[in-house]
């Protein structure tokens, strides 16, 4: 009598013992669920704009050209950065179907981003918020879109910046580089990709000016050496893939809608305030000197560059030719003394600097770059045509508008 007495009391034991441990097993599902779905909403890495409904048609639509004989659709990098801003309004305004993207990090105010993008949605151009090293959504965008041309722009700059934070030039300009190759890879068909080097590969050579087949072995600075890692990295997938890849060395770009880390957009800042100012030289009162160029002539040279680019050979992962691999200098060719750039920027804004020189760190920076441009011009019919002089006052004049006029405004 005992016996199955105590089987039936153990059955019932089991019983609720299994639905016990089956109800704790559907509150965990549960709990994971709502865990992911509320990190998936929350998560900053997430772009916003996938999030919004009717995301794919924004894509799509803003990526389609304006005029049939007007083929080309591009995905621009970077878009609400300083060259990507422009490179992108040059692109729209001559019909090309442009789709940006951008991950408005705060290496310096985001403010200035969000509102070159602003500026890029009026003119219809859609900017997708996310980080390049994200290939999923790249891969999404590029299936999407049926992109001819990749302008990759989108990178860590700055040299002195490297010292404080060396993460973030590996992120961008190498993981994200090759998050790019890589979507770009599997793409069907492969869209032909431009993208941005630096002068800064020239690195410690001291032959000027420089020539693209010049020694850039010797890096000042990490910045330089992600960037000359990019160009290898370029050279392995336009080898294995048939990517159709072209790397533009930029030589200290500025102008409106420029980096408030670059040292013209920092003295125009620091003279209107009154505020001391630091000019670098080198040994023996050597002046450190650059070539700078103006943005116009570096969106000419970009267009010429993505005019010029051949399509890529490659098709599901697979190369089936050789493809162009090509690398250019985009410079001004008259090198400038940092020196002269401050007395233009003192004449410009009505204003004497309080100046203080000092020896320049040792941080990266090069004493001196000048572009040889034979090759931009042979092959790309590239030719700077503003000065410094001119290209400063197109600059102070939008500085004026953008931190004074405007923001009296705002306030009014
Ligand atoms: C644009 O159209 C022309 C003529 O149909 C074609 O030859 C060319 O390859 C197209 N360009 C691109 C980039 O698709
Ligand atoms: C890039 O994203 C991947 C996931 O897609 C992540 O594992 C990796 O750590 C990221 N790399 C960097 C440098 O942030
Ligand atoms: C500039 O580069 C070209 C090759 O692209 C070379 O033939 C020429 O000699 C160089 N000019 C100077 C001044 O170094």
């Amino acid at each position: 009598m005992d016996k199955p007495m105590f089987a039936h009391r153990n059955r019932y034991y089991l019983t609720s013992k299994l639905i016990f441990w089956f109800t704790i097993f559907i509150f965990l599902i549960l709990l994971y669920c709502l865990r992911s779905c509320f990190y998936y909403y929350s998560s900053s890495n997430r772009p916003r704009h996938i999030l919004q409904s009717g995301w794919d048609s924004l894509v799509a639509q803003s990526a389609t050209p304006a005029d049939p004989d007007c083929n080309l659709s591009i995905l621009v990098t970077g878009a609400a950065g300083f060259v990507g801003f422009h490179v992108s309004l040059a692109l729209k305004k001559r019909g090309d179907g442009v789709v940006g993207v951008d991950n408005f990090n705060r290496y310096y105010d985001p403010s200035l981003k969000r509102d070159r993008a602003k500026i890029l949605e009026r003119n219809g151009v859609f900017v997708v918020e996310a980080d390049i090293n994200d290939s999923e959504l790249l891969e999404k965008l590029l299936s999407i879109g049926k992109f001819t041309h990749v302008v990759h722009l989108a990178a860590q700059a700055g040299v002195r910046y490297a010292m404080k934070n060396p993460d973030s030039y590996i992120h961008s300009n190498i993981a994200g580089l090759i998050s790019v190759l890589e979507s770009i890879k599997s793409a069907n068909p492969q869209p032909a990709l431009i993208w941005a080097s630096s002068s800064s590969v020239y690195g410690l050579n001291s032959k000027v000016p420089f020539s693209e087949k010049d020694r850039t072995d010797q890096p000042a600075s990490l910045y330089a050496a992600t960037k000359k890692a990019g160009e290898e990295i370029a050279h392995a997938y336009n080898h294995i893939y048939g990517i159709s890849i072209t790397g533009l060395r930029f030589f200290t770009v500025y102008g409106p809608w420029g980096r408030p880390d670059m040292a013209y957009f920092s003295f125009t800042k620091d003279i209107l305030k009154r505020k001391r100012i630091m000019i670098y030289e080198g040994p023996n009162q050597r002046s450190v000197a650059r070539d700078f160029t103006y943005v116009d002539d570096i969106v000419k040279g970009c267009l010429a560059a993505l005019d010029t680019a051949e399509k890529s050979t490659g098709s599901g992962g697979k190369k089936t030719g050789p493809a162009q691999l090509r690398v250019y200098n985009l410079g001004n060719t008259s090198p400038v003394m940092v020196k002269k750039l401050v007395s233009i920027l003192e004449k410009l804004l009505k204003v004497e600097a309080r100046k203080q020189v000092l020896p320049m760190p040792r941080n990266g920076d090069v004493m001196f770059t000048h572009a040889n441009l034979s090759l931009a011009e042979t092959e790309l019919g590239y030719k700077p045509t503003t000065d410094l002089q001119t290209g400063l006052k197109n600059f102070v004049k939008w500085y004026l508008y953008y931190y004074y006029f405007q923001s009296e405004k705002s306030v009014m």
